[in-house]
C-alpha cells in the first residue's frame, strides 16, 4: 500500500481541546421536498458514528463536518441540500448546527456545513478555498472513503494545510478491501451495474482480476469498445430498465457457483417495482451460494434494502467508484500522504 495518512487508531496525537474538520460521506438518498425531506438510507451516516464517538471520547473542542451530495457543479441546489443529513445527525446525537456557506461556525460542539460542492472551489480543488476551510480547525480527519477517489478541495486540498488522519470507517474499508484484493477465493464473479459510465474504466482491471464479470444496469448501453472475453454483457428488457429473462437465469447460475461474489451497482432501475426482476434473480442466486459476498456503493445498498437482502452480505463497502478504484490501485488520492495538487 502506498504511504498513507495515519489511521486514527495509529495516532498518538493529542486531541484534547482541538478543533477538528471531519469530511464524511453524506451522499445519501433523500425523499420528500424542502423541510419534509428525509434520509431514505442512512448506511453511510451510520458508518460515520464510530469516528464521531472516538473524537468525542478524546475530548476534542469542536467538530465541523463537511460532505457533498450529488453533482451540483459549484451552484446551490436545494434538491441536493445536506439539511436532511443535519436533521438525521440531530436525531441521532441530540445536536448538530446546520451552517450555510454565508455563516461562520459558532461555539456549538457539532456543526455541519451545507453541501461542500455548492462552492465552486470544491470540485476544482481550489487552493484558496481549501486554505479558507483549513483556517476553521487545527486538524483534519478524512472518513469519506466513498469520496476519496476525487481530487477535490475537501479531500486532497485540506491535507496540504492541516495535520491529517484517516477515520475509523476509512480504516475498516482499507483493511477489508486490501485483504479481498489479495486473498479472495476463486472463482471470483463480479457484477458491475448502475448508471455511472465512469465505472467502465475499471472493466479491463476487473476482467483480469475476476474469473467472470457480469455487466448490467445502464452499462451495456454505454459500451464504446469490445469487452474482454470473460465479460458477460446482459441482454436488456424492451424498456431497457432491467436485464432480460435469459440473462437473469445465466447471472443467477454464475453467482451461485462463485466462491467470491462482488456486486457494485444496481442491475436495473430498481426504484420502480416492475424493474426489479433482475435484482431478485441475482439475490436468489447468491442465497444458494456458499461464497463470500461483498456489495459496494450507496445505490447498491439502497437497492439491497428494498429487497431485504443487505444481510446476505459479509461486507458492504460505502464506496461505489472509490471501491472500484481502491480495488484496482490499492490506494486513493484522498489517503495518500504526499499528494500534491
Ligand atoms: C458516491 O456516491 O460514490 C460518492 O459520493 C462519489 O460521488 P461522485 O461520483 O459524484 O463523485
Amino acid at each position: 500500500m502506498a504511504n498513507h495518512w495515519p489511521f486514527l487508531t495509529e495516532s498518538s496525537f493529542s486531541w484534547r481541546g482541538k478543533k477538528v474538520l471531519l469530511r464524511f460521506d453524506g451522499d445519501v438518498p433523500v425523499g420528500g421536498r424542502g423541510s419534509q425531506a428525509v434520509v431514505l438510507d442512512d448506511y453511510r451516516l451510520q458508518a460515520l458514528l464510530p469516528t464521531l464517538h472516538f473524537l468525542q471520547d478524546q475530548e476534542v473542542a469542536q467538530i465541523i463536518l463537511l460532505a457533498h451530495r450529488g453533482r451540483p457543479q459549484g451552484q446551490p441546489n436545494v434538491q441536493l441540500s445536506l439539511r436532511p443529513v443535519a436533521d438525521w445527525l440531530r436525531q441521532e446525537l441530540g445536536q448538530c448546527r446546520f451552517l450555510s456557506w454565508a455563516e461562520k461556525p459558532g461555539r456549538e460542539f457539532l456543526q455541519l456545513y451545507e453541501n461542500v460542492r455548492f462552492q465552486p472551489g470544491e470540485e476544482k480543488n481550489d487552493r484558496q478555498f481549501a486554505q479558507s476551510l483549513a483556517k476553521l480547525a487545527d486538524v483534519f480527519v478524512n472518513d469519506a472513503f466513498a469520496s476519496s477517489h476525487r481530487r477535490e478541495a475537501s479531500i486532497v486540498g485540506l491535507p496540504q494545510f492541516l495535520p491529517t488522519f484517516l477515520g475509523l470507517r476509512f480504516e475498516a474499508e482499507v483493511r477489508t478491501l486490501t485483504w479481498l484484493r489479495r486473498q479472495a477465493q476463486r472463482p471470483r464473479v463480479f457484477l458491475l451495474g448502475g448508471k455511472k459510465a465512469d465505472k467502465l474504466e475499471y472493466l479491463d482491471f476487473l476482467a483480469g482480476w475476476s474469473d467472470q464479470v457480469l455487466l448490467a444496469g445502464a452499462l451495456p448501453t454505454l459500451l464504446a469498445k469490445p469487452v474482454p472475453k470473460n465479460v458477460v454483457v446482459a441482454e436488456l428488457t424492451d424498456n431497457g430498465q432491467d436485464i432480460a429473462p435469459a440473462s437473469r437465469q445465466l447471472f443467477a447460475a454464475k453467482i451461485k457457483a462463485a466462491a467470491t461474489f462482488l456486486w457494485a451497482g444496481p442491475v436495473g432501475a430498481y426504484e420502480k417495482k416492475e424493474n426489479r426482476a433482475g435484482m431478485v434473480a441475482v439475490v436468489a442466486g447468491l442465497r444458494q451460494s456458499r461464497g463470500f459476498r461483498i456489495a459496494a456503493g450507496g445505490d447498491t445498498h439502497q437497492a439491497l434494502l428494498l429487497l431485504g437482502a443487505a444481510r446476505d452480505f459479509n461486507f458492504i463497502s460505502v464506496g461505489g467508484g472509490a471501491f472500484l478504484q481502491f480495488l484496482r490501485d490499492q490506494t486513493l488520492p484522498g489517503m495518500e500522504n504526499g499528494t500534491r495538487n
